[in-house]
């Protein structure tokens, strides 16, 4: 796994198989960015000339390699692009966080690097710091050893050079790495096939990690499940081989104050069911278990970071598949908690699985609930495939899972949820059917969840369909596949409910 740290030495003295540098787009063109000083020097101070006649020009996702000169004891410079400076001068963590991790992900293969970018206060050194190892990421677990040497493993050793190395540049070190491990712990978990990744190996991976962590993990299997009347869940799974779970991982603070329950969901598989996806759809469905994968990963953050506060994760975990025993649309569900859907499309199962969940949660009276889902393809027409959808059952509780989804660095974008889309779920058999209106569908399927929270809870739904699997070519920190969506925001609101803030 790379690591990160912080060193004393200038830019130009660390022994390194690179040293990476960042230019930015200037009034009057290419300007050297706070950190290359030292590299700058060995080169007469002609480095943003010498990288001019290279082409460069400072954009964002820009990266251009030079043999380094006398002076400076890496082989190898690496300009990475910043874009335009703030109108203070300064960079902006998100360009900070990509400039870093283009650098390392153009660096996959080698052993050390030095990173000599802007690190003039612990924000921007955590920027550096999260984006580098963000960008680092590579998915190799199921490639031959050939491919792994051949420059596909992870740069190995990050050291952030030319920064102060006090408390609060540690601190943020600190942050980042637990922040970057946990999204990669989400990546890897989103990019292992299905045929590996199942309810019960996922369940497997929470109790194991769990323990690890100090968190109290129930796993309640198809038994526990139908005993429960868990009628969702069980609904969604039955057509699989591979039976479903419901996974519940807490991480308790003895000087909590507040406990927030965390809901994801886990379709480890989503071939639509009955309700067939054609091909073209069904290609990238290992994805739908995003949701439970961040959930996942934000409880054990919030454990590794110590926060103060309780955060209970709930994982709804099933395979999606057509077969002699699967749901048909028709039949009729008794959801957790005594509510009956009537199944209308099989492939709007991400809602079912979430209802049981949801009710569960709100039996323990948490002080809010958030759900995390990769539930409609309606989101990503909205909103596009970077940006996530916030829907909630109060105005102000919304305002505040955008302002921490922002704080944190993710695009994210609130949407309502109007009463009038309600009607069209409607059953003529049931007490609500699983579908409604097409048109709105991110926002019909918003409506649906919130059937099933317990008056008076805050609740919160964010649809990551689009930003949960990047099926571009890698840019900044975010590589194709799993990116991570949604981690950095549900430890965003785990760190202000521990400060007292939500
Ligand atoms: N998992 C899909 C949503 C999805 C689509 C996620 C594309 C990521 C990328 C979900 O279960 C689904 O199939 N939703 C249906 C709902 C419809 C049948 C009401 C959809 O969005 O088409
Ligand atoms: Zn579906
Ligand atoms: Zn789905």
């Amino acid at each position: 796994m790379t690591s990160v740290s912080l060193s004393t030495s200038a830019a130009n003295a660390l022994r390194a198989d690179a040293v990476v540098v960042a230019v930015a787009k200037g009034p009057k063109g290419l300007v050297l960015a706070p950190g290359a000083e030292t590299v700058d020097e060995a080169f007469d101070g002609k480095l943003a000339d010498v990288l001019g006649t290279l082409g460069a020009t400072g954009a964002e996702g820009e990266a251009v390699k030079l043999p380094a000169p006398a002076g400076v004891k890496a082989p190898l410079v690496l300009a990475v692009g910043l874009g335009e400076a703030a109108e203070d001068g300064g960079f902006d963590a998100e360009a900070l966080r990509r400039a870093a991790g283009t650098a390392a992900r153009t660096l996959h293969g080698s052993k050390k690097a030095a990173f000599a970018l802007p690190s003039g206060d612990a924000a921007s050194v955590e920027a550096v710091a999260l984006g580098a190892l963000l960008g680092a990421y590579a998915f190799t677990a199921f490639r031959g050893d050939e491919a792994k040497a051949a420059g596909k493993a992870p740069l190995g050793e990050i050291s952030l050079v030319g920064g102060k190395r006090d408390k609060a540049a540690k601190a943020a070190v600190e942050r980042a790495t637990v922040l970057a491990e946990e999204m990669n712990r989400t990546r890897d978990l989103i990019n292992t096939p299905p045929n590996d990744l199942f309810p019960k190996s996922f369940a497997d991976i929470v109790t194991a990690v769990g323990k690890e962590h100090g968190l109290k993990v129930e796993v309640l299997d198809e038994k526990a499940l139908a005993k429960g009347g868990f009628g969702g869940i069980l609904g969604v799974g039955v057509g699989s081989a591979r039976p479903p779970r419901l996974v519940k991982v807490a991480y308790t603070h003895p000087k909590a104050k507040q406990t927030l329950a965390f809901v994801g969901k886990g379709i480890t598989y989503d071939s639509g069911g009955i309700s067939l996806k054609p091909a073209g759809h069904n290609e990238t469905m290992k994805c739908d278990m995003s949701g439970a994968a961040a959930v996942f990963a934000a409880v054990v953050s919030a454990a590794r970071l110590g926060l103060q506060v309780n955060v209970t994760g709930w994982l709804a975990l099933a395979e999606n598949m057509p077969s002699g025993s699967a749901t048909r649309p028709g039949d009729v569900l008794k959801m957790y908690g005594g509510k009956t859907v009537e199944v209308l499309n099989t492939d709007a199962e991400g809602r079912l699985v979430l209802a049981d969940a949801i009710v569960r949660a709100g039996e323990e009276k948490p002080d809010a609930i958030v759900d995390v889902a990769t539930l409609t393809g309606a989101m990503m027409m909205a909103l596009g495939s970077r940006t996530f959808g916030i829907m909630a059952n109060q105005d102000g509780f919304r305002d505040k899972v955008f302002a921490a989804a922002t704080a944190a660095g993710e695009q994210s974008w609130p949407m309502p949820l109007p009463a009038e889309l309600r009607k069209g779920m409607d059953s003529p058999t049931a007490d609500i059917a699983n579908m409604g209106e097409r048109m709105g569908g991110g926002l019909v399927a918003g409506l649906f969840l919130q059937e099933f929270v317990t008056e008076g809870t805050p609740w919160a739904h964010l649809d990551i369909a689009g930003p949960a699997y990047h099926e571009g070519a890698a840019y900044g920190y975010i590589p194709k596949g799993g990116t991570g969506s949604a981690v950095r925001t549900l430890v965003q609101l785990a760190e202000e409910t521990a400060a007292g803030d939500l």
